[in-house]
């Protein structure tokens, strides 16, 4: 028989993880805003020509993007990344014409890539990532930054440094590109397959290369700081210090050119330092854009961002020792003995509709049974439907942490967890005048 498995590069997400994921999602939610960022959804594929643009020469886009076609007409990808997406959006529903710009916006969701996989590295993955676009100043780049730094350090990450770097305004890089021309020129030989076709899309994704990065060649490159315009220059360290303001710590790495093509001036990295991160490293990584709006048919109008990969943060917080929210208890299990018919299921449903996250079992089983499952899905409460006690209309209540067991009327259940729970969390003994305020009112 068929062994049926998850596609390469991906995987489930199972229950007992999309704890930590929600809650990894709740801090980015809570981060984004204070930042004033709201949330946009755009489809997961799209036209292939929003990712795909003419003489691109990224990896992403060349080899790694899942494309097809349902009529043999037009070619559909599925997002291998966010941005794209959001700034066909923006232009599409004209949000340049906005009188408040910058167009502040977060996303989050699934990216494809056929890429090798490796930890780290999906196939299927989760980017968080946010888009400011309509304004250019060196400190929404230095703001940006701030926002993914301060969700990695929300999640009690230490062991991450900023990498930064300019490509320069576009003089620069038509410069810049003259000069690796020709020294590249001279030691095409010595290069991979890849970097011979680079060469001659894109002189600038020779740095980039995985293959040759440590080589000699490449050590020797000219570097992009050579050929920086004045502006391009004093618009970088403005954003440097915008970070030192900010007390980001920063290094200037003068080789980081991203894998994507459309940055311009301000690109960045993320990575992780800790020792046990494999070659996968970047935590979140973006930079500025100048000529996607225009691309897709708006003004010319710059935009910066950054994408966090969300399987790489978890990782991360896993490597580094960090305990997410695991907290899987249940308020209150409902357990029948005997001949008790749907009593304990509808006890169990107004349980529920009162708020208290519920248990239940149909299957009769031994009491004993029954009170390990409430030890192993640590249940606070714990309602015990007997037929005796329900011959009065009664039933026991046993709470877990006291060992206290009351016999109950039915209609008075809701009534005493109330009262449990409430003194619980403000930690009143039963009748005493509770001091916080909330729950302001004299228990009996
Ligand atoms: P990127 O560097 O391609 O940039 O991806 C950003 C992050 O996504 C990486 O740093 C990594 O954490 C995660 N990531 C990328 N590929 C994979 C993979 N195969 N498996 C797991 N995680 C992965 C972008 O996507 C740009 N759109 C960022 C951006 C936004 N630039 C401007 N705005």
């Amino acid at each position: 028989m068929k062994n049926y498995q998850t596609a390469r590069g991906t995987q489930d997400i199972l229950p007992k993880d999309t704890r930590k994921w929600n809650q990894v999602e709740d801090v980015i939610k809570q981060i984004c805003h204070v930042y004033g960022y709201d949330e946009i959804r755009t489809p997961i594929f799209e036209d292939t020509s929003v990712f795909k643009r003419e003489n691109d020469s990224s990896d992403m886009v060349n080899k790694e993007m899942y494309s097809f076609s349902m009529n043999q007409k037009d070619s559909l990808t599925l997002r291998p990344e966010g941005t794209a997406g959001v700034v066909r959006s923006f232009v599409q529903n004209k949000n340049y014409a906005n009188a408040d710009l910058p167009y502040k916006v977060f996303y989050k969701g699934e990216m494809f890539r056929y890429e090798r996989p490796q930890k780290g590295r999906y196939r299927q993955f989760n980017q968080f990532g946010v888009e400011n676009i309509g304004v250019k100043s060196p400190y929404i780049d230095a703001e940006c930054i701030a926002l993914g730094y301060s969700v990695v350090k929300s999640m009690g990450l230490n062991c991450v440094k900023v990498l930064i770097n300019t490509l320069g305004d576009a003089q620069s890089r038509i410069d810049y590109r003259e000069v690796l021309v020709e020294y590249f020129k001279e030691h095409l030989d010595g290069l991979c397959g890849d970097c011979q076709r680079r060469f001659v899309q894109n002189p600038l994704r020779l740095l980039d290369c995985k293959v040759d990065k440590e080589s000699e060649i490449m050590k020797n490159a000219p570097s992009l700081q050579d050929s920086l315009s004045v502006e391009s220059k004093q618009y970088f360290d403005q954003v440097l210090q915008a970070l030192d303001n900010l007390q980001i710590p920063y290094e200037i790495d003068d080789r980081l050119v991203r894998g994507l093509d459309y940055y311009t001036d301000t690109v960045f990295e993320v990575v992780s330092t800790h020792s046990e991160t494999g070659s996968q490293s970047a935590v979140f990584a973006g930079g500025r854009y100048d000529g996607l709006v225009e691309y897709f048919g708006g003004p010319q109008m710059s935009g910066v961002g950054f994408a966090m990969g969300l399987e790489r943060l978890l990782l991360l917080a896993q490597a580094e020792g960090i305990q997410l929210d695991e907290d899987d208890s249940f308020d209150v299990y409902v357990m029948g003995l005997g001949e008790v018919n749907d009593v304990p299921f509808n006890l169990a449903t107004m349980c529920r509709s009162a708020g208290y996250k519920t248990e239940f079992n149909p299957t009769t089983r031994s009491l004993k049974a029954q009170f390990k499952t409430v030890d192993r899905k640590n249940c606070k409460a714990v309602i015990i439907v007997g037929e005796s006690e329900l011959a009065n209309n009664q039933v026991n209540i046993k709470f877990i942490e006291t060992q206290k067991q009351i016999c109950v009327d039915i209609d008075k259940i809701v009534e005493v967890l109330d009262a449990q729970f409430e003194e619980k969390e403000h930690g009143h003994e039963h009748g005493e005048k509770c001091e916080c305020g909330s729950c302001n009112k004299e228990n009996d």
